[in-house]
């Protein structure tokens, strides 16, 4: 298999690359990554000199560069495209919207056309739960056919990526599949996010902003089990299914944070209540029977343990954090690869 992976310099992109190499020694990865605040080449150590790992910065939005891309390999053509790419951060989203716009979606427009039109045989488009939108209290989790209602401007530039992969199977037969993932939480995330944001303001003895009344629910996964789900989908999946991917670990944001605080042995009164993100989801869920009952999926990692190691992580690599929390990271690679 080689396959045209973007967004890889991310926190989900890059552990799926480390995981793929690991789990399959004939695979190739091509990386196609912008570079944007979020992107960190520092997330790939140990990576950059596999032989079967190629690392080419770019816009997934810019289509003469996209289509350059997918005929400069035509002749050792990829077999699949997995689509990671895109900006991320709902608080970010509410901010200005532009940057999701293009990239979320004009970007993956760009990538399934040029997949389609070079004959790429799959395309995996990686979505989120937050296209259906928030679950009340004692509603039934997300399945794959809850209406879709998107809150956010990220969580609606998703959804319309989605309908675009989606379009590409129904009228033109194209082999496109859909992965709609819970939280994520894991080593190498963007401290701007709850977990690695909040970890990093305790080890420095900071206050940790908890939104609204600290109720809103998140069902988490540790990063690897999305890996493995993403993988399977790629080899095993249905063109032109949804599937749901979750672990079944709902937990509000205020007994996560008091988690964090006993595991790092940090006082209550750390936590500091600020005023509630706009159009914040109250809660989601994750249905993931589908995946379980067609490709035999499920996670491992039960949320406690999982949430150990990450905190481990954070602890023992304080240098990766701190980098990016100075912006020294951003410096370092500009020198080697121009301005972001
Ligand atoms: P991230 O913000 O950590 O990484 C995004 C990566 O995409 C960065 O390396 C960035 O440089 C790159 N990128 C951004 N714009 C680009 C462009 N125009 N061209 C090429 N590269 C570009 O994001 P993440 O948390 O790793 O999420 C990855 C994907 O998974 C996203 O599509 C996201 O919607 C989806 N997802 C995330 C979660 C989660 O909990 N983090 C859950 C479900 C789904
Ligand atoms: P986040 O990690 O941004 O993921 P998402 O918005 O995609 O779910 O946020 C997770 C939850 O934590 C969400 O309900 C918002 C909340 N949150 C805070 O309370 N404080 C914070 O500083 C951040 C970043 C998030």
């Amino acid at each position: 298999m080689k396959i045209l992976v973007t967004g890889c310099c991310g926190f989900i992109g890059s552990n799926f690359v480390r995981y793929l190499l690991n789990k399959h020694k004939d695979y190739r990865i091509v990386n196609l990554d912008k570079l944007t605040y979020a992107g960190n080449l520092e997330n790939l150590r140990g990576i950059e000199d596999d032989p079967r790992y190629e690392f080419v910065r770019g816009d997934i939005a810019d289509e003469a560069f996209v289509t350059e891309l997918f005929k400069k390999h035509k002749d050792d053509n990829f077999d699949a495209v997995v689509n990671f790419a895109a900006e991320s951060h709902v608080d970010r989203s509410i901010m200005g919207g532009d940057e999701f716009i293009r990239t979320n979606i004009e970007g993956t427009h760009i990538l399934l056309k040029n997949a389609m039109h070079h004959e790429v045989g799959r395309f995996v488009q990686i979505s989120t739960d937050e296209v259906y939108g928030a679950l009340k209290p004692g509603e039934p989790a997300f399945t794959e056919t809850t209406r879709i209602a998107p809150n956010s401007v990220y969580s609606a530039s998703k959804t319309a990526a989605d309908m675009l992969a989606r379009a590409y199977f129904k009228t033109h037969g194209y082999s496109t599949f859909i992965t709609r993932c819970s939280n994520n939480y894991g080593p190498y995330q963007f401290p701007e996010k709850l977990i690695p944001l909040f970890v990093s303001n305790l080890l420095e003895d900071r206050e940790v902003p908890v939104y609204g009344d600290g109720m809103q629910i998140r069902d988490w996964i540790y990063v690897d089990d999305h890996s493995e789900a993403i993988d399977l989908v790629l080899q095993k999946g249905r063109p032109g299914e949804v599937y749901n991917i979750g672990a079944e670990n709902e937990i509000a944001n205020i007994e996560l944070t008091k988690m964090l605080l006993k595991h790092l042995g940090k006082p209550e009164s750390l936590i500091k209540y600020v005023k509630d993100r706009p159009g914040h989801d109250r809660r989601y869920a994750m249905n993931s029977a589908k995946i379980h009952e067609e490709l035999g999926w499920k996670a491992k990692v039960d949320f406690e343990s999982g949430l150990e190691r990450t905190i481990k992580w954070y602890i023992e690599n304080r240098d990766w954090w701190e980098r990016i929390k100075t912006g020294e990271y951003l410096k370092y690679y500009d020198r080697w690869y121009g301005d972001r």
